[in-house]
């Protein structure tokens, strides 16, 4: 089954709304067409309205949001809505983060809310998993994938799962510059499509988006996204300079 990949970048803390003005100016002339790849750009709350506006009229390139809350709105101080990411224009939300789950205590049952709040407001999760190196080398990689899986998508249809981008991030590759192998990844990522298998079958689990995510470069780019099981990207750190994410979405173009 042919899945068009999704090469998203994640800012995390960092371009703010002056910084992203120079960043997607850059970035923006290399894509004003549609291309065969969905590109996202992971923006911070505050940079996000700005991003939105830049981004505006531009067919190739998709805003996110990197957290949001499952509430509807009330008394949650320091917490955005998605209604309010759906007024500033954003159409993906990243959620489950390792970073939000190391950090923040976010444990599945939250994700899982954050999942079904996302849909509703008729944006699409991109749904982070991943395994610690001690869970890896503990023997327990399955049983973790298995268990985060199972635990952020409770409740959540066949159906919607057209909506849903799961990003595979091994926690031990996220911004040490330790890829996984091309192999380590394609053979992991192979194991969550028999998982999604399992919970909404065949049909489901050969159309979904499988990111990859955890020291993705330019130099790596090319050899994971030809793995068969790998669907695109979720890149920290080396979206950080517009050229080198342009060459990252160029390797996915190309794939
Ligand atoms: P990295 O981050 O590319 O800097 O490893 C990836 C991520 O955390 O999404």
């Amino acid at each position: 089954m042919s899945r068009k990949p999704i090469i998203a970048a994640n800012w995390k803390m960092n371009v703010t709304p002056s910084e992203a003005v120079t960043y997607l100016d850059t970035f923006l002339s290399t894509f004003s067409q549609p291309v065969n790849v969905d590109i996202v750009i992971g923006a911070s709350f505050v940079t996000l309205p700005k991003a939105a506006e830049l981004i505006g009229p531009n067919p190739a390139v998709d805003l996110a949001a990197q957290n949001m809350s499952h509430e509807a709105n009330g008394a949650f101080t320091g917490e955005t809505s998605a209604a309010m990411l759906n007024d500033v224009g954003v159409d993906y939300v990243i959620l489950g983060h390792s970073e939000r789950r190391s950090l923040y205590g976010e444990d599945d049952a939250v994700i899982n809310k954050k999942v079904h709040a996302t849909l509703a407001a008729g944006m699409k999760p991109i749904l982070c998993i991943g395994e610690s190196l001690e869970e890896r080398e503990g023997g327990q990689l399955e049983s973790v994938l298995t268990s985060q899986l199972e635990g952020s998508l409770a409740g959540i249809s066949a159906d919607q799962m057209a909506d849903i981008v799961i990003a595979y991030e091994p926690v031990w590759a996220i911004g040490t510059g330790v890829t996984a192998s091309k192999e380590q990844a394609q053979e992991t990522q192979a194991f969550v499509r028999s998982v999604l298998e399992k919970i909404f079958g065949s049909d489901v689990a050969g159309a979904t988006r499988i990111q990859y995510g955890g020291s993705v470069k330019p130099g790596n780019a090319e050899e994971l996204i030809n793995q068969p099981d790998i669907d695109g990207f979720l890149v920290g750190g080396a979206a950080l300079d517009p050229n080198s994410f342009a060459e990252i979405v160029g390797a996915g173009i190309g794939g």
